[in-house]
């Protein structure tokens, strides 16, 4: 879901600016330090340990609900062997937003050598600056991370990576490595021009969460799920240089796909029941609740908190089945009536959002909207309006009540 929490980043950041972890306490050191490497090998090694590992160690065939699948894992890149492989290596990360963030602090803490490109004096280069990455050493203007850089991850905004293209392209020479972690430049390439020199490998590496998950799952010794996806293979290296960037970015299981699979399947999925579809049910719920007369926090509690605090984390846990048998048989015998309602009701919409993904609409909405130079006052703008709705206005009242309560503004 590459859009989520691109909203948050600044908060994740703020968040980190607060209350520094230990870990990013110690990623302001220059890399290579003991400290990195040990908390990443311990948390390596507690990951290794609770991973539900069938037979031996190393890349997996499994059986995905009748569909086999391979699956790559961490445990094959011990910190030690990642840190030989990427020894003369350095990891251009341009673009410092969500990912940016949270893939280049893991790399670093990884022990790896990271530098990052952005625009010299923008919010991103005072972002970086905050956590750490040094003007000169470690931060640097785009276009000199890119001549420095072995690795160039392309962490731009999508609609940035088109835009910056023109002035990119020239310098990803012959030996580079171009790396992104979303399908949709080169995928919609008639959209966004973007066309990879024919001389460099060419990988994906899309973690399937935000920057801030791909952070906080590494420090907890986790690690995020991630596709990864080859669309040129120069050197014969470009899948096993994928897996082992994967794991120096943060990734626990890496799961193969390809480039348009990637995107298609991301711009559907953050459109529909990960951020837009549930917030039009959240919505649509909370209204009709509201006009038959309950309060906000009632409409509130049974909306939203209820789903968050309790029901969705049991299906996150052991599925759906787990979370209807945790609940009363009249629940059971309503919702297993409604769902076939609901379902038929939403196809025609998951229907036409897919073929929006497929012909390029979505693609020419982003890029028109986030490349222009207001982007980030004009999506505040549209998130302010979400947040001075009743039912969010609501949710603060009924989650200061909760008992691990922290006031919102710090
Ligand atoms: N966020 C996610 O959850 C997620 C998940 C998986 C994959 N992805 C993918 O990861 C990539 C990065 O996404 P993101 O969410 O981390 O970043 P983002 O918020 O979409 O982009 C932020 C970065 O783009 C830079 N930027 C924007 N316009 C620019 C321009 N015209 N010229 C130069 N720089 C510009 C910003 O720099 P300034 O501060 O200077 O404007 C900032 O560093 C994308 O391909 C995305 O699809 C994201």
């Amino acid at each position: 879901m590459a859009s989520i929490a691109r909203s948050a980043s600044q908060s994740i950041r703020a968040a980190s600016r607060r209350a520094p972890s230990a870990l990013a306490k110690a990623a302001v050191k220059p890399a290579q330090t003991a400290s990195y490497s040990l908390l990443a090998r311990a948390a390596a090694a507690k990951a290794a340990q609770r991973a539900p590992v069938q037979g031996a160690r190393g890349v997996k065939t499994l059986d995905f609900a009748g569909t086999k699948e391979t699956v790559y894992e961490r445990s094959d890149w011990p910190l030690a062997k990642l840190q030989d492989y990427f020894k003369n290596d350095t990891l251009a990360l341009i673009g410092y937003g969500s990912q940016g963030h949270g893939q280049g602090l893991n790399a670093r803490d990884n022990g790896l050598n990271v530098i990052i490109g952005v625009r010299k004096d923008g919010e991103s280069w005072k972002q970086a600056m905050e956590d750490g990455w040094v003007p000169g050493e470690t931060l640097f203007p785009i276009e000199e991370a890119i001549n420095k850089g072995t690795i160039i991850m392309n962490l731009l905004s999508d609609a940035a990576q088109s835009q910056t293209w023109p002035t990119i392209a020239p310098l990803i020479t012959k030996g580079k490595t171009l790396y992104f972690s979303h399908g949709f430049s080169v995928v919609f390439k008639d959209d966004t021009h973007v066309i990879p020199p024919k001389d460099v490998d060419v990988i994906l590496v899309a973690p399937k969460g935000s920057g801030r998950t791909v952070r906080t799952l590494f420090k907890e010794g986790r690690g995020i799920n991630s596709s990864i996806a080859v669309w040129q293979d120069v050197t014969g290296k470009a899948k096993e240089k994928a897996t082992a960037l994967a794991v120096a970015v943060g990734s626990g299981y890496m799961y193969e796909t390809t480039f348009e699979k990637e995107v298609y399947s991301d711009l559907y999925g953050e459109r529909g029941v990960l951020m837009g579809g549930i917030q039009g049910m959240f919505l649509a719920q909370y209204q009709v609740l509201r006009k038959n007369g309950h309060t906000p926090s009632e409409a509130f509690n049974e909306t939203v908190e209820e789903a968050t605090q309790s029901l969705y984390p049991l299906i996150g846990a052991k599925g759906m089945d787990y979370m209807y048998n945790a609940c009363s048989t009249t629940a059971r015998r309503g919702a297993l009536d409604w769902a076939p309602i609901f379902e038929k009701a939403n196809l025609p919409i998951f229907e036409q959002l897919y073929e929006s993904v497929k012909n390029g609409t979505e693609t020419r909405k982003s890029l028109e909207f986030n490349g222009r130079s207001t982007y980030r006052e004009d999506l505040n703008r549209e998130l302010e309006v979400i947040n001075n709705q009743e039912i969010w206005r609501a949710g603060k009242v009924v989650r200061s009540l909760r008992p691990d309560y922290k006031p919102e503004s710090e």
